[in-house]
């Protein structure tokens, strides 16, 4: 185990020493990680962490996007407690409760307020649906309440930049466009604020599965002053894909909360839509008419047979 951490302290100090310019990018944050590992280990704690980490690797650690460039789940899952969850008092009558029982998920369903807030909008958003836990975004520790929340594990709290390189690691793949795109921000460089970030288009807890008032449009909005009349291509494309979302949410709150968003009959055309208008968005550029126009009408035509599909039902 010393020799691991000699190597692993020379490596943190030749990154953290090199001169700016010949740092690979991104390391910044890197070596401000790695720095305060050093000092972890020079506290002595670093043996214990370490084994500890080795033999039981957070279930942060298994994120990854697969060959496919689809994302996949975090590999390792928490402990599961053995008790399924329970719903505390007032917890609204048949809203699902989060799938994987983490320890993170039990007590924060009793935490209270914006604690348990968000364990009630994690519930039944696209991850909780992967089997996704807490832990796979804020990290810390799912063996053992007492260091759930300790930074040894990975816990990373509410730190905004480092969610953001978390939803990156297992979202590459939709990154690229982002960042070739007028939006792009460089947190190796700063803390952007000027241009919107992941969880400002997609929420943090309620991922795919917006609230019913939320519009991508306003959004927009929010920072492009006649957003409509600047860009009326994108903005007809944003609309026609909040008119989707709307159509989608009726469509679960009627079904009750399945497991699937869309019938499986109409789930490749929405997910490839959804692709495109992704590839479209993240990259912030005007389209022609004739480009937005196509898109549209997919979008409208795929909404139009969802909601025939809803009336038909009994
Ligand atoms: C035994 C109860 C308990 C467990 C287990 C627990 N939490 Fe918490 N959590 C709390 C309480 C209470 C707070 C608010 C006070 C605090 O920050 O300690 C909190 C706060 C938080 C916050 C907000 C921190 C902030 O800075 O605002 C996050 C994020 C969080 N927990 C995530 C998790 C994750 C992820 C896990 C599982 C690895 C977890 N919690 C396990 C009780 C718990
Ligand atoms: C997809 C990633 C993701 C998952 C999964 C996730 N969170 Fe969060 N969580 C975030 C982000 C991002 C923030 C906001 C950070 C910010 O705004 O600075 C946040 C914020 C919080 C906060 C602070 C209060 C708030 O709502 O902003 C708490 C508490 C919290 N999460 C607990 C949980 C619990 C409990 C779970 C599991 C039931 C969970 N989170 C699952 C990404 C996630
Ligand atoms: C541990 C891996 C992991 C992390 C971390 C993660 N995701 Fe995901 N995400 C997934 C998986 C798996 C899916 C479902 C399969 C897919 O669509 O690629 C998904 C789906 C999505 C979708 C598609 C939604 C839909 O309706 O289909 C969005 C948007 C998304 N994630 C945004 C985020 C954001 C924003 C963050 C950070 C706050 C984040 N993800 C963090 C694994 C992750
Ligand atoms: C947090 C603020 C913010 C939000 C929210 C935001 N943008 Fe932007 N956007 C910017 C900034 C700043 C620029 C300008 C970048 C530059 O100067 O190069 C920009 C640039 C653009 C451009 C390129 C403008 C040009 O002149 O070529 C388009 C198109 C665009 N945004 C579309 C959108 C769309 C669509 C949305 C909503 C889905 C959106 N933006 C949301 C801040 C924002
Ligand atoms: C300016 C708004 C905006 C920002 C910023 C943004 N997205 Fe998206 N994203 C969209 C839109 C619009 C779509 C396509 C329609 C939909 O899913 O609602 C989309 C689609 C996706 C999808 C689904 C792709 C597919 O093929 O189904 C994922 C995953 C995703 N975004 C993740 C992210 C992640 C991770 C970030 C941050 C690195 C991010 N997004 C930043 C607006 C945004």
């Amino acid at each position: 185990m010393s020799v691991l951490l000699a190597t692993l302290a020379a490596a943190i100090l030749s990154v953290a020493l090199l001169p700016r310019s010949r740092r690979p990018t991104g390391s910044r944050p890197l070596a401000a990680i790695a720095l305060v590992t050093a000092l972890l280990c020079v506290a002595a704690t670093c043996d214990v962490w370490l084994s500890t980490a080795l033999a039981d690797p957070p279930a942060s650690d298994g994120a990854s996007a697969s060959a496919d460039g689809k994302s996949k789940p975090a590999a390792e899952k928490p402990a599961a407690d053995a008790a399924p969850l329970e719903a505390p008092k007032n917890w609204p009558a048949g809203h699902p409760l989060p799938k994987v029982a983490s320890n993170c998920a039990r007590c924060h369903l009793t935490a209270g307020r914006e604690l348990t807030l968000a364990a009630k909008d994690f519930a039944h958003s696209v991850h909780d649906l992967q089997e996704m836990s807490c832990s796979d975004c804020h990290g810390g520790n799912t063996h053992d309440d007492v260091e759930a929340h300790e930074p040894e594990f990975g816990f990373i709290g509410t730190k905004l930049s480092a969610h953001l390189n978390k939803c990156r690691e297992c979202h590459a793949d939709v990154a690229e466009p982002l960042d070739a795109g007028p939006h792009h921000w460089d947190f190796s460089k700063r803390i952007n604020t000027k241009y919107p970030s992941c969880v400002d288009c997609h929420g943090n807890h309620d991922v795919g599965n917006p609230p019913e008032d939320f519009t991508l449009n306003s959004v927009c909005a929010d920072c492009h002053r006649q957003f409509e009349t600047r860009f009326p291509n994108i903005a007809s494309v944003v609309t026609e894909n909040d008119k989707l979302w709307t159509t989608i949410g009726t469509l679960r709150a009627k079904l009750g909360t399945t497991d699937h968003r869309v019938p499986p009959e109409f789930a490749d055309e929405v997910a490839a839509l959804r692709t495109d208008t992704m590839k479209l968005v993240h990259a912030s550029r005007e389209p022609s008419a004739a480009e937005a126009a196509a898109l549209n009408e997919r979008a409208a035509k795929v909404r139009e047979a969802l909601t025939a599909w809803l009336k038909a039902q009994k």
